[in-house]
C-alpha cells in the first residue's frame, strides 16, 4: 500500500471513545451519570489522546430501553440535564480539539412521543401514517421477530383503533414509517437541527432497519426466529433513503457517519459505505460478536473460537480494503467487556489481556470504537440473579425461558458471559465508596472490583492498563502504517496466536498476540529480518533460533526490515 494512493480523511484517522453517560460520572447524588459529569472528566478523556466521543443517546426518553425510545429527539433527557449542559459539552469537547458524534435513533421512536401518541389515536388522525399499522380485520399480521417483546412477536395489538402496530423493539418503542415522506422530512430536520449546533456526527441506531417489505409479507422459512435481522437489512428501499438523507443533510457538513448495521455482512456492506454511493461513512457489523454465541444470547463452547475469530475480522478487512472503509470494536453498551469476553478475567491475566486486545485494536485496520473502561481493563460484573438485572434484553429472555418452561439458570450462566449489563456498570474512577461515580445510590450495581481496578489507581503508575492504553494510542498517531498499511494475516490456523503484518510505503510492523492463557508458539515467519520491538505488553519477549514464544496474553509490535 502506498501513502500517495490513499484518500485521507479525519475520520479514518480518528479513534472514537465512547461514552454511555448513564454509568459515566453522576454529579448530583441522583445514581445516574449525566451531562456535567462527562463536562467534568473531559481533561481525563482528552488525556486518552482520542478524537472522537461517541455519546449514547441524552435525548427526552422515559427510558424503557435506557434512552434507545425517544420520546421528544429535539430535548435533552432531563435526567441527564439541560440543553445549556449539553451546549458548554460540545464546546469543552471542540476546545479541547475533539469532536463529538450523537446517536441518532431514527428505526423507531418511543410509544409516548406526541407523533405516536396522535398516531394511535384514530385511523385518520394525520400522524397515523408516521408508524405501521396492520388493521385488525385483515386477520393476524405475517410473524415479525422481535427483540424485546414480553411474547417475542413485533406486532402489538392496539385496542383504540382495533389494528396492530410494529415493534421490533420494546412495545413501547412503535418503528417509524419510513416509507411516509413527512417522517423523513421531520428526520432530517431534526438532523439539521443538532447538526447546526455544531455536533460532528452520527451512529446511527439500527439504520439499516428503517426500510419494510410493502404489504408485509411472511418471510421465508429459514429467515425465522431471530434471522429475520437479515431480512430486516434488506428492506427494498434502504439505499434510497440513505441516499437522500445523504444528499438532503449529511453532504452539507464535515462530519461523520457510522451505521450500526445488524444483518450487514462482507457482500452487501459496499452498498451502505462505499465511495460511489454517496450514503455512509463506515458500518459496524456483528459477525464476530456472534462467534459461539446463538439465540438469546446463549453461549457454546466456540465463543472464543481465535482461528474463526481470525477469518471473520479478515474477511471484513478484506471486503473494505479497496473501497469504504472498516471499524473494528468489541466492547459496547450492547456486549460484555471485551477482556471477558474475548480474553481472561481472571486477576492473574485480567491486566496483561485488556492490553492486548487493546493493542489489537489499535493496530487494526479500520477506524476503532473503544468502550469507555476497557481503558482500565474492566471486567463483567456476572449478576447471579436476575433481579440484580436492569436491562430489558436479558430480562426479558429470562421470562420468555421461563414461560417455555425452559433452563432459566442456563441463560444466567451465559449472560455472566454475553448480557449487556456487564458492559453498563458505573466507571470506576477511585476506591472510595461507589467507585467515585456518585455520592447516592447507583442506578447499577458497581463491579465489587473497583477496590482494585480503578483509574485513581492506575493514572500515574507507568504499567498501568490505563498508560498502556494512552502509549498505543500515541504510537497510532504517529504511524501512518497503522492506520492506512495493508493488513496481511500469518499463521490463520493458529489456534492461540494471532499475527499479521501491516505495511505502508516501506515501512513493515509485525503484530504477534497471544489470545490464549498459555505460552504460544511459532517459527519466525521465513523472509523477514526482525527488528527494533516497539510495544511489548509483558517485560520480556523471546526469540530462540527462529523460534518465538509469547508469554499468556502477550502483545508485541515488532519493526521488520526488508
Ligand atoms: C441498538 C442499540 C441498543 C438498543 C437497540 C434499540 O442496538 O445499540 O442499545 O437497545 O438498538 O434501539
Ligand atoms: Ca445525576
Amino acid at each position: 500500500m502506498k501513502l500517495s494512493q490513499i484518500d485521507r480523511k479525519w475520520w479514518k484517522e480518528a479513534v472514537v471513545y465512547q461514552i454511555y453517560p448513564r454509568s459515566f460520572q453522576d454529579t448530583n447524588g441522583d445514581g445516574v451519570g449525566d451531562l456535567p459529569g462527562v463536562i467534568q472528566r473531559l481533561d481525563y478523556i482528552k488525556s486518552l489522546g482520542v478524537d472522537v466521543i461517541w455519546l449514547n443517546p441524552c435525548f427526552e426518553s422515559p427510558n424503557d430501553d435506557n434512552g434507545y425510545d425517544i420520546s421528544d429527539y429535539r430535548k435533552i433527557m432531563p435526567e441527564f440535564g439541560t440543553m445549556d449542559d449539553f451546549e458548554t459539552l460540545l464546546a469543552g469537547v471542540h476546545e479541547r480539539g475533539m469532536k463529538l458524534v450523537m446517536d441518532l435513533v431514527v428505526n423507531h421512536s418511543s410509544d409516548e412521543h406526541e407523533w405516536f401518541k396522535q398516531s394511535r389515536s384514530s385511523r385518520d388522525n394525520p400522524y397515523r401514517d408516521y408508524y405501521h399499522w396492520w388493521p385488525a380485520e385483515k386477520g393476524t399480521p405475517p410473524r415479525r421477530w422481535s427483540y424485546f417483546d414480553k411474547d417475542g412477536t413485533a406486532w402489538k395489538y392496539d385496542e383504540p383503533t382495533d389494528a396492530y402496530y410494529l415493534h421490533y423493539f420494546a412495545e413501547k418503542q412503535p418503528d417509524l414509517n419510513w416509507e411516509n415522506p413527512k417522517v423523513r422530512e421531520e428526520i432530517y430536520d431534526m438532523m439539521h437541527f443538532w447538526f447546526k449546533k455544531g455536533i460532528d456526527g452520527f451512529r446511527m441506531d439500527v439504520i439499516t432497519f428503517i426500510s419494510k417489505h410493502d404489504g408485509y409479507p411472511e418471510f421465508p422459512e429459514e429467515y425465522q426466529g431471530q434471522n429475520m435481522i437479515d431480512m430486516y437489512a434488506q428492506g427494498p428501499r434502504l439505499h434510497e433513503y440513505l441516499h437522500e438523507m445523504n444528499e438532503k443533510v449529511l453532504s452539507h457538513y464535515d462530519i461523520m457517519t457510522v451505521a450500526e448495521g445488524p444483518g450487514t455482512h462482507t457482500d452487501n456492506v459496499l452498498k451502505l459505505v462505499g465511495d460511489d454511493r454517496k450514503e455512509l461513512n463506515m458500518n459496524y457489523h456483528f459477525d464476530h460478536q456472534s462467534i459461539g454465541v446463538g439465540d438469546r444470547g446463549m453461549v457454546n463452547e466456540a465463543f472464543q473460537d481465535l482461528v474463526q475469530f481470525k477469518q471473520v475480522m479478515s474477511d471484513w478487512d478484506k471486503a473494505l480494503s479497496q473501497d469504504g472503509w472498516n471499524t473494528v470494536y468489541f466492547g459496547n453498551h450492547d456486549f460484555p467487556r471485551m477482556v471477558s469476553r474475548w480474553a481472561s478475567d481472571a486477576p492473574e491475566y485480567r491486566a496483561t489481556a485488556s492490553k492486548m486486545l487493546t493493542t489489537y485494536l489499535l493496530t487494526m485496520r479500520g477506524t476503532p470504537y473503544y468502550y469507555m473502561g476497557d481503558e482500565i481493563g474492566m471486567s463483567n460484573i456476572k449478576f447471579e440473579s436476575i433481579d440484580e438485572y436492569d436491562d430489558i434484553m436479558t430480562r426479558n429472555w429470562y421470562s420468555l425461558t421461563q414461560q417455555e418452561g425452559g433452563d432459566t439458570q442456563a441463560l444466567l450462566d451465559s449472560h455472566k458471559i454475553t448480557g449487556r449489563d456487564n458492559a453498563r456498570t458505573p466507571i470506576q474512577w477511585d476506591n472510595t465508596s461507589n467507585a467515585g461515580f456518585t455520592t447516592g445510590k447507583p442506578w447499577l450495581t458497581i463491579n465489587p472490583n473497583y477496590a482494585e481496578v480503578n483509574v485513581a489507581e492506575q493514572q500515574n503508575r507507568s504499567d498501568s492498563e490505563l498508560n498502556y492504553f494512552r502509549k498505543l494510542m500515541k504510537f497510532r498517531k504517529s504511524e501512518l502504517t497503522l492506520i492506512y498499511g495493508s493488513y496481511n494475516l500469518l499463521y490463520s490456523e493458529h489456534t492461540q496466536l494471532y499475527a499479521y503484518t501491516r505495511e505502508l510505503d516501506d515501512k513493515k510492523l509485525l503484530v504477534l498476540l497471544n489470545f490464549s492463557n498459555q505460552v504460544a508458539e511459532c517459527e519466525a515467519p521465513a523472509s523477514m529480518h526482525l527488528g527494533k520491538v516497539l510495544i511489548n505488553n509483558c517485560d520480556a519477549f523471546s526469540v530462540n533460533e527462529n523460534s518465538i514464544s509469547l508469554k499468556p496474553y502477550q502483545a508485541v509490535i515488532i519493526e521488520v526490515g526488508q
